[in-house]
């Protein structure tokens, strides 16, 4: 990607309206729409982040929110969540869906700056966002350093990366679980298999919980 012909572009995120936001967040895959993934797989990912989630009154950043698919029912649970994008309009759709003082959109330069001065989290979720993160190191470098020590980073990821560019997605080779291993200790993987899982993602993707343990 440093040809001057295939260059990183990530303004395919970028919606106006939150039915385009939704879609983008959740492809149609194999003929399931956005909406029969968005009402199957998020209640099965919730349930096993809920066996994940160690600290009950801890703080949340679902890294990659979009539009807060995943914030919004935790924030219901009672979580505090900070939801990071990089996207402008994807924070905005999250802030209105949401709407709750116990949640809050921000980038990822100001998580850092968060950081910077201590603030920590206990779980860090990262739904289909890495597989498509132009610097994988940087941005798991970041999750690392937003958790406390024994906190859990959930991730939902296809086996190939997704990284957009001017001319469509582009998998780099690079391996997301890998790069995860060098920073964390894996603790759980699953299959993906929620009701009514497209076909195309069964086998080709996974959901995996790992721990910060140094
Ligand atoms: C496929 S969507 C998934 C959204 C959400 N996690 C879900 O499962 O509903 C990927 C999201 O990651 C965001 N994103 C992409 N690259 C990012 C980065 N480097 N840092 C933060 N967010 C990023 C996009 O703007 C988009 O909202």
């Amino acid at each position: 990607m440093q040809n001057k012909s295939l260059n990183y572009d990530p303004s395919i995120f970028d919606h106006a309206s939150i039915e385009g936001a939704k879609e983008i967040v959740l492809t149609t895959e194999s003929g399931i729409s956005t909406q029969t993934r968005w009402d199957t797989e998020t209640p099965w990912l919730l349930n096993l982040i809920g066996k994940h989630i160690i600290k009950p009154s801890g703080l949340v950043v679902d890294y990659g929110c979009g539009v807060g698919r995943l914030a919004g029912p935790l924030v219901d649970q009672g979580y505090s969540v900070i939801g990071v994008d990089a996207s402008s309009s994807m924070r905005q759709h999250a802030t209105n869906l949401i709407a709750s003082e116990r949640f809050m959109a921000m980038t990822p330069a100001t998580l850092e700056q968060l950081v910077g001065i201590g603030i920590k989290a206990d779980f860090v979720l990262a739904i289909w966002v890495l597989q498509h993160c132009f610097d994988l190191d940087a941005e798991v470098g970041r999750i690392y350093k937003t958790l406390n020590k024994g906190g859990i980073v959930g991730v939902a990821d296809m086996r190939h990366r997704a990284v957009p560019t001017n001319q469509g997605w582009c998998d780099d080779g690079r391996d997301v679980k890998e790069t995860l291993s060098r920073f964390f200790m894996p603790i759980q993987q699953y299959p993906y298999n929620p009701p009514s899982a497209p076909k195309g993602l069964q086998g080709s993707a996974y959901v995996a919980f790992f721990q910060k343990n140094r």
